[in-house]
């Protein structure tokens, strides 16, 4: 089986393509023949170790998982005998987060986890995209409460998280303002964003406008700088640590106040996801953003992509390619 692999922290340059066992399904799980993945920012930490609190859950001294890729859109090949929900032959996409595997040919994953159905006409490319920044925004916006009405500001609307938190907070009946650079604005209006503000020509900390939420999708503001923008009661997430890890630390300190507070939710992958994507897919009312699409052997070159820190919406790692 085809994977690419790294043995030791590093730049993108310690990853080579390898032949490695395939991977034989638990009771409970499937077994993935993956036609599609993505590079993201998960990937990138890993692969650097960055930032180093990684190293608990990765391996200190070397990565005891030497095949990335977290998300994933391809074609079930087998199941555990106590899978009841999955059959052979079905395309399915999801996250398999820090347990990864999707940077191979095949990948294992539980029945329980964010994995479901493709609908019919998804490609693997367009479904292999679909949950990861997606996960990550539909966390924040139920751990802030966001509902229908709700004034929400997304800085980095164009990453992968913020573009769909945008299309996602657009389902959920929320008004929202996008902050991106200038060669993201129409498709950000396009997503659904009332209101697109260029930060390469407009601060937007220095709005008179309030918000009930500010989502930082992309870590490039904090708390102090947004919290007049902030209404009263109002919360700042962020996807991101923050200076000096300051935004889980601000969450704490924040937890109790009734004023502005900020949230800095733990991600926990939830089945209830996948279907909530799936179902807004096949609806047409969700489509993950592709910037660049890499095959397998070009997959130094989508990491660097990645790394860059300028992407639109996601980049697509094309594995079935390999065969
Ligand atoms: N995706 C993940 O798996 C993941 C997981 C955990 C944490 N995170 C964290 O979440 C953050 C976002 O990740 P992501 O993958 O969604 O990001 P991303 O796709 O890499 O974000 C890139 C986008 O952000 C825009 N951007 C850059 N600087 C900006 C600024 N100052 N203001 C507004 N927009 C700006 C860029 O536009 P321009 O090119 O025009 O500058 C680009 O389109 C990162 O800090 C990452 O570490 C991500």
């Amino acid at each position: 089986v085809i994977a690419v692999v790294y043995e030791r922290y590093g730049p993108p340059e310690g990853l080579r393509l390898a032949d490695v066992p395939k991977p034989i399904p638990k009771d409970n799980e499937l077994l993935i023949r993956v036609h599609a993945a993505t590079v993201n920012r998960t990937d990138c930490g890993f692969l650097r170790a960055s930032p180093s609190i990684v190293r608990l859950f990765a391996g200190l001294s070397r990565p005891k998982k030497t095949v990335l890729g977290s998300e994933f859109a391809g074609t079930i090949e087998a199941v555990g005998k106590l899978v009841t929900t999955f059959d052979v032959g079905e395309r399915v996409f999801g996250l398999n987060g820090v347990t990864f595997g999707a940077h191979a040919e095949y990948m294992t994953i539980p029945e329980s986890g964010l994995v479901a159905v493709i609908p019919a006409r998804v490609s693997y490319e367009d479904a292999a995209p679909s949950s990861d920044g997606a996960h990550y925004a539909l966390c924040a916006i139920e751990a802030a409460g966001i509902r229908a009405g709700h004034a929400v500001l997304v800085n980095g609307a164009s990453g992968a998280i913020g573009s769909a938190a945008v299309q996602l907070l657009k389902y959920f009946g929320a008004e929202v303002t996008a902050v991106c650079g200038g060669k993201d604005i129409a498709l950000v209006k396009a997503l659904g964003a009332e209101r697109v503000i260029d930060y390469t020509e407009e601060d937007f900390t220095a709005l008179d406008d309030t918000f009930d939420v500010v989502f930082d999708a992309v870590g490039k503001s904090s708390f102090r700088r947004c919290r007049s923008l902030l209404k009263p009661g109002g919360v700042y997430l962020s996807s991101d640590l923050g200076f000096a890890a300051q935004n889980p630390f601000l969450a704490l300190v924040t937890a109790s106040s009734r004023g502005r507070r900020v949230l800095f939710p733990i991600p926990r992958a939830r089945k209830e996801h996948a279907v909530l994507l799936r179902d807004l897919m096949e609806a047409g009312r969700f489509a993950a953003v592709i910037d660049r699409s890499y095959p397998l052997d070009h997959v130094i070159e989508a990491y660097h992509y990645v790394e860059s820190g300028a992407k639109t919406g996601n980049v697509v790692l094309r594995v079935a390619e390999a065969r």
